[in-house]
């Protein structure tokens, strides 16, 4: 699998999007959690960036839920190519 310097949270930028929030009500978490949840479910370490503490509690509680394959394929979907490096032209 392909390692690549993606900014897990989107710098917060994305968390209001529909499907993530749909998402997110369906399994009862955060939009954030989502994307957490989804990053280890690819087999990578997220490290999100969390200044208040309330979010750090939140991006910890994401080992007590699994998404399913057709949510995961849905998330799939949503891939922008966003990086904190910008545009990467191998992705
Ligand atoms: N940014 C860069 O230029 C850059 C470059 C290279 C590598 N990286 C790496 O990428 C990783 C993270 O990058 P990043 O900080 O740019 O982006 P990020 O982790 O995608 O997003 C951080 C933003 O998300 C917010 N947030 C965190 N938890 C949240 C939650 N549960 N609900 C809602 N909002 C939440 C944070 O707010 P609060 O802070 O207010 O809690 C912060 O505004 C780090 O490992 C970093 O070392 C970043």
């Amino acid at each position: 699998m392909l390692s690549r310097p993606t900014v897990p949270l989107t710098r917060a930028t994305r968390l209001g999007d529909e499907t993530l929030m749909r998402l997110a009500q369906k399994y009862g978490r955060s939009a954030a959690q989502i994307l957490i949840r989804w990053n280890i479910q690819q087999g990578t370490v997220p490290i999100p960036k969390a200044n208040q503490r309330q979010h750090l509690e939140e991006n910890i509680n994401v080992f007590d839920f699994e998404i399913g394959k057709d949510d995961v394929k849905l998330l799939n979907g949503l891939n922008e190519g966003y990086s904190s490096l910008g545009y990467l032209p191998y992705i």
